[in-house]
């Protein structure tokens, strides 16, 4: 089982130190986060639950006195870029750099008064698992320009920018959830989000309840084409009813017009406004600490984005099988985050851990040939929070 790896500030510190030749000014941080419930419809302006977890990126940072940006990316084999603000291009070489490119573009737009910086990277949430390096990656960005300039920005703004770097400049027509969770994320709780209000409401986490994340090892392939497939679907259906999104359509309504909707559509829609309805209903199921609830709501979210919204795989599918056979209605198990892959999140009574990583250790690899990570996870502060 891996723990989190701890990061260690001061070393990445001394590494500045080494590569730029002067002391960083600051270290921040923004974590990333895992879905509990509410998959695929923060683009539909609707509700998740994700809490912010105990992995991220840290940025170590110094002012310039010109325009020029310098980035150091530690766990890329100290791979680095350097680019003038003002000529801020997609980079087709040094992909990852286009979030920070990305993200400066945004900043400037909103009207921050920046100049360049030495910039060192570092983080440790898993790539391609579903639980947003990226994002985590974007906020920490901000969060450091935040810090070197003295900024006026809001775990909100920070979570806005954050997304439209995705959307304009790195090509994934991603929602708002994972930005925000890194944004504004509180220790011991996740967090009830309205995306289309951007209002939210924390929940408490028992503390005799843990967060494990088991990642199936499966490559994520067709991600961000399938991503904005499932999107353009969900926004064809809103325009049929004359609506702005799926979040202002009821079941009823929707099964009224069934006759008139392609059976694909249909599907998609479903998926959306009944998740809509789960993730309010976990909240109070969280809330009152009512495990079976939580449970069946789990379950009935894994089964919807199985089977109506087709965003599981085989591997994801079994992974929640072993996990839901000794959870019970102790807790819960689900695929999380975009899906095609990646993780897999159950939140079990701490008393249940062991057995649980020992059947998924045991039983996974039978049935799939593949070796499983678990992640043991906290839910924690974003980057953001006051
Ligand atoms: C990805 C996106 C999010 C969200 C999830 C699915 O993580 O970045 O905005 O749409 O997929 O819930």
């Amino acid at each position: 089982m891996l723990d989190n790896i701890t990061l260690d500030n001061n070393m990445l510190l001394e590494l500045f130190k080494d590569t730029y030749h002067r002391d960083a000014q600051l270290s921040a941080y923004a974590p990333g986060r895992v879905n509990l419930i509410g998959d695929h419809t923060d683009y539909n302006d609707g509700f998740v639950l994700p809490a912010a977890i105990n992995f991220g990126t840290h940025v170590i940072a110094a002012k310039r006195n010109d325009r020029i940006i310098n980035v150091v990316a530690v766990d890329l084999d100290n791979e680095s870029v350097s680019f003038d603000l003002d000529d801020n291009r997609f980079d087709d070489k040094a992909t990852w750099s286009n979030y920070i490119r990305g993200v400066l573009v945004e900043l400037v737009k909103f009207g921050a008064d920046i100049q360049g910086a030495d910039l060192l990277i570092s983080g440790n949430v898993p790539q391609g698992a579903g639980l947003s390096s990226s994002a985590s990656f974007e906020v920490a960005i901000l969060k450091s320009f935040t810090g070197l300039y003295q900024l006026c920005v809001t775990g909100v703004d920070a979570a806005k920018m954050g997304q439209a770097a995705e959307n304009n400049f790195v090509g994934c027509q991603c929602g708002i959830m994972d930005q925000l969770i890194s944004a504004l994320g509180k220790k011991s709780h996740a967090m009830l989000l309205d995306c289309r209000a951007l209002s939210y409401q924390y929940a408490h986490i028992p503390s005799d309840m843990a967060i494990m994340i088991v990642n199936s090892n499966v490559k994520r392939t067709l991600v961000d084409s399938e991503y904005n497939t499932r999107r353009k679907q969900c926004e064809q259906v809103a325009d049929f009813f004359g609506k702005a999104a799926l979040r202002d359509i009821e079941m009823t309504q929707l099964k009224a017009a069934k006759p008139k909707i392609d059976e694909t559509l249909y599907k998609r829609a479903r998926h959306v406004v009944t998740e809509n309805e789960r993730t309010l209903q976990a909240l109070t199921a969280l809330n009152e600490h009512n495990m079976p609830v939580l449970s069946r709501l789990m379950a009935e979210s894994h089964l919807s984005l199985k089977e109506d919204f087709e965003v599981t795989t085989p591997e994801l599918d079994i992974l929640v099988g072993i996990l839901s056979d000794i959870i019970g209605q102790q807790g819960g198990a689900r695929m999380t985050g975009g899906g095609f892959g990646g993780c897999v999140v159950a939140l079990m009574p701490t008393l249940l851990v062991e057995k649980a990583s020992e059947a998924v250790l045991a039983q996974y690899p039978t049935q799939t040939g593949i070796k499983p990570t678990i992640y043991l996870c906290t839910a924690e502060q974003g980057a953001f929070t006051e």
